[in-house]
């Protein structure tokens, strides 16, 4: 190319959750069977749509206007429903004019990061889920800037860090936090969140929380949505019907916005994602015309008690395996529908192996690993799955410096599930002891 057309931050964007899949594609067509435990769609694996949802869906394809584009920041009648519902929970008051619609989370998370100015940086948990980390680091042109999770305290974000690195760098406008997070199952404790505001209303930074599984908190976890402790910050709370319905090929989700109006420079921010929606026209219709009936409906909190209680179930079942493993670390978790299983310090490095009894996939295993400079847990990600099928993601591949990989609680066929979770976890002390 006569000019370089490459931007700055090209090389940040990568969702390993993907690309470990277009491996395992290639090691498929060499003959072994692939187990998926990288993606966390629920439908995918397995999870069947309640009649009931069905119906309402059905009903509302008789509707012209179904088909039909809809308001740029989203149908107001949806709108109005979901400011109602966040306005019961007693904290911050808004109005539909709060909320605005997009075509999913990725969608909202490429406005929030691709719109807001070049210099104005985030910091995110580090274990991050790559879908902002990347968009973060690709916007800025730099590493994306993170803060702890620590493992040995429930993954809890370490908030003085947050503190003093937000208060010692001043390109730093807002913090992300994920609640309940992904990779890791965890939730952030009301205290944790509440200091996170305080920080930010002290710093004049805003908040964005990504909450797209606050409604599959485990009974074990503690819920806290960002409207009960926001404060006077300004904050944008991401939820989406991807995950609680679930509906993830619905592309919808919405961002809350909170004290928009305390900050002129944090409206222009909104209102300019909402101009650069504009020239989308608008997001999924049919979807959002089904949220009040979906999540309007009486039998819909049970349906949700019902879903987080079966993930419940199953991370106690993962305990009960991973749990007291020599050389593996298993933090228990409280919400949405993923768990990381660590490796202690020092168990595994560039040496160790599995046994591939394919020829042609030990081969294609040995040349990804052998003299490449990859993480110690993508080596074992990458010898796990020539060795057994089972497609799981390496921590690091989260923005993080700890060792591990992340499951999924997702898999429906209960025998299925813990045979994976055992053969997973013999895996894993075979590869240390190799
Ligand atoms: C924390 C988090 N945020 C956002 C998303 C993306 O959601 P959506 O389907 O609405 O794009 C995901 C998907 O896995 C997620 O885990």
């Amino acid at each position: 190319m006569r000019r370089d057309i490459v931007p700055a931050g090209a090389d940040s964007l990568s969702y390993e959750i993907r690309e470990i899949v277009v491996i395992a594609e290639i090691l498929e067509k060499m003959g072994l069977p692939l187990i998926h435990e990288n993606i966390g769609d629920p439908v995918a694996k397995g999870e069947k749509i309640e009649q009931w949802i069905r119906d309402e869906i059905k009903k509302l394809l008789d509707l012209e206007i179904s088909w039909a584009y809809c308001n740029t920041q989203g149908i107001p009648k949806t709108r109005e429903f979901l400011a109602e519902r966040t306005n019961k929970i007693g904290g911050i008051q808004i109005t539909k004019d709060d909320i605005y619609f997009f075509n999913g989370l990725g969608d909202a998370v490429a406005k929030i990061f691709g719109f807001l100015k070049r210099e104005a940086r985030v910091i995110g948990p580090t274990p991050a889920y790559s879908t902002h980390s990347s968009a973060e680091a690709a916007h800025s042109g730099y590493e994306h800037l993170t803060y702890k999770l620590d493992p040995d305290n429930n993954w809890e974000p370490d908030v003085e860090e947050i503190y003093n690195k937000a208060k010692y760098n001043d390109s730093i406008a807002g913090i992300l936090a994920i609640n309940p997070h992904n990779p890791t199952g965890s939730t952030i404790s009301r205290d944790r969140l509440k200091r996170i505001c305080e920080i930010a209303e002290e710093l004049d930074l805003f908040v964005i929380c990504d909450e797209i599984y606050s409604e599959l908190v485990y009974s074990s976890g503690e819920t806290t949505r960002l409207a009960e402790v926001i404060g006077n910050a300004c904050g944008i709370s991401l939820r989406g019907i991807s995950k609680e319905i679930p509906w993830p090929g619905s592309r919808c989700g919405w961002m809350e916005v909170y004290n928009k109006d305390k900050d002129p420079q944090f409206a222009k921010y909104i209102e300019t994602i909402l101009k650069a929606k504009r020239l989308e026209v608008c997001s999924t219709t049919l979807p959002q015309m089904s949220i009040p009936y979906i999540l309007g409906n009486e039998k819909y909190p049970a349906h949700l008690k019902k879903r987080t209680a079966r993930y419940e179930k199953r991370a106690k079942e993962a305990k009960a395996i991973f749990d007291n493993t020599p050389g593996i670390k298993f933090i228990e978790p409280k919400g949405a529908f993923y768990m990381a299983i660590l490796f202690e310090d020092n168990m595994i490095n560039a040496t160790k192996t599995l046994a591939i009894d394919n020829p042609e996939v030990k081969a294609k295993i040995e040349s990804l690993c052998n003299g490449k400079s990859i993480a110690d847990d993508k080596r074992f990600v990458y010898y796990l799955l020539g060795s057994t099928g089972i497609i799981t993601v390496p921590l690091t591949s989260f923005y993080s410096k700890i060792n591990g990989i992340r499951l999924t609680l997702l898999e429906e066929n209960d025998e299925k599930r813990l045979e994976v979770f055992t053969t997973i976890r013999n895996k894993m002390i075979e590869y240390i002891q190799s």
